[in-house]
């Protein structure tokens, strides 16, 4: 038997979907589990796809059955289980060899590691995932972060496994070290914005317009067959049409209303705030979630401010067309962070190929991302999705029907965090003279800490120190 193409650590979801999906685009592949119990039951579920996998016991006869330079993609959980197979690995490895960290991880970790395997001549690639197992079985969206010599080892394998747009795969090589895994990141930051402003709308469509889950669901079907587009919508309309088996009542009023997260989208919300940005559709949906978790208080603030939401029903046109600006918006500021990322840790990211990875096979995939991918090729004013001729006049189009949604859901009390931060990041920035020369003047007042005027050059103080 000839010696396998790459090496599979990790036979859980992800992992086993990735393997299966590399051994049908007929590359020989290695796999391990560290329960080495779920080896043999993972081979005999490949049953025709066996043949192309090579199952191994321990660490050793894995490593040793990789053709050299080797490549090993990790599919484990995030932390410390990587450094600790990094330190079960490295010596078992040799210059030129690459191990990828395949899961959702910090990517300043993602760089640590990268500096360290570096040490040894070795190569540390730290890769984006995104598309769930059906996308990791049949074509997922991968963002790679590493060396070129990484890239060209890897590049064949999963432009072959990926998910195509047009005959184009979606994977590409992002830049170094923790570039992919920082753009997996705010991937997963502007899915929460996504998946958040699509709980709004079904909020106003349910308890301001009173409608049924059923219809509900008939909406956002009818949305995905436009400018709307997109795989969150498509699932939404269909979790929506479900009744409890058990019970007959829409599943979706039987789900506890406590949203999960592991991680990713706050670490969207942390660096950007370090890179001295603020994303307020993507922070509104960690915050959003981080509520919902709170079930018990919001009972009882319920009980104490009285939970009351009036009637209100804009219709479905202009709720669709306050998301598409929402969720444009959110977009905008995903890339925004990616802007100050990449030219804080000189990664020359490629904005337009982003949106091009996107465009199928992730949980984000969109009509949308097409449009942006053009905006971006054709290099926007100051780099800014907004300023992007299409989407100047997107916005132009939609901004009033956000601005009649979120105006008429608040004044009628319902909850519409990650909307109305849409709007207000909109209604910020199209202020060309803001508000901050109050700010100025405060700070000086009370710190003596000077400003910058109008008409005049260098530092100055208030008339207040006179
Ligand atoms: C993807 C997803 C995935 C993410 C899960 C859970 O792109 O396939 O982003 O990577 O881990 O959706 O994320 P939360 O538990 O944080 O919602």
């Amino acid at each position: 038997m000839s010696k396998a193409q790459i090496g599979v650590y990790g036979l859980g979801t992800m992992g086993s979907a990735l393997a299966l999906n590399m051994a049908e685009n007929g590359f020989e592949v290695a796999v391990t589990n560290r329960e080495t119990s779920w080896i043999d039951d993972f081979v005999t579920e490949a049953a025709d796809l066996a043949g192309n996998l090579h199952a191994h016991d321990t660490l050793e006869a894995f490593v040793a059955d990789l053709a050299t330079p080797r490549v090993i993609l990790f599919m484990i959980p995030s932390g410390k289980p990587m450094d600790m197979m990094l330190d079960a690995i490295i010596p078992l490895l040799e210059p030129g060899d690459t191990v990828i960290d395949g899961g959702n991880a910090d990517f300043h970790l993602t760089r640590a590691r990268s500096a360290r395997l570096a040490e040894h001549d070795l190569h540390f690639v730290g890769m984006g995932v995104s598309g769930g197992e059906a996308g990791a079985r049949k074509g997922p969206s991968m963002m790679v972060g590493g060396t070129p010599h990484s890239w060209q080892q890897l590049g064949p394998i999963l432009r072959a496994i990926a998910a195509t747009f047009e005959g184009d795969p979606c994977v590409d090589l992002m830049g170094p070290d923790g570039a992919g895994h920082f753009v997996k990141t705010v991937h997963n930051g502007i899915e929460y914005a996504d998946m958040q402003m699509i709980a709004e709308l079904y909020g106003l469509m349910r308890h301001g317009a009173g409608r049924t889950p059923a219809q509900i669901s008939e909406t956002f079907a009818a949305w995905n067959d436009g400018p709307l587009k997109s795989y969150l919508v498509e699932i939404t309309a269909d979790v929506l049409s479900y009744a409890d088996p058990g019970t007959d009542t829409p599943m979706i009023d039987v789900i506890l209303d406590a949203a999960g997260q592991k991680g990713t989208g706050r670490w969207t919300v942390i660096e950007a705030i370090k890179l001295g940005q603020s994303a307020s559709a993507i922070e509104a949906a960690v915050g959003g979630r981080a509520w919902s978790a709170e079930k018990e208080t919001r009972g009882l603030v319920e009980d104490a401010l009285g939970g009351d939401r009036a009637a209100y029903d804009p219709g479905a046109d202009d709720l669709a067309e306050a998301f598409l600006c929402a969720r444009a918006l959110g977009y905008a500021q995903g890339f925004r962070i990616l802007r100050a990322a990449s030219e804080d840790y000189d990664w020359g990211l490629d904005y337009a190929r982003i949106a091009e990875v996107w465009r199928a096979g992730c949980i984000i995939r969109s009509a949308l991302l097409d449009d942006i991918s053009d905006a971006f090729r054709a290099s926007p004013p100051q780099g800014e999705l907004i300023l992007a001729p299409a989407f100047v006049a997107l916005l132009r189009r939609t901004l009033p029907a956000l601005r009649r949604v979120v105006s008429g859901a608040t004044a009628a009390g319902h909850a519409i965090p990650a909307l109305s931060g849409a709007l207000a990041f909109a209604d910020s920035m199209r202020q060309g003279r803001g508000t901050a020369a109050v700010i100025q003047a405060q700070r000086d007042r009370f710190g003596y800490h000077g400003f910058k005027r109008l008409d005049r050059d260098g530092d100055h103080h208030g008339p207040w120190w006179d």
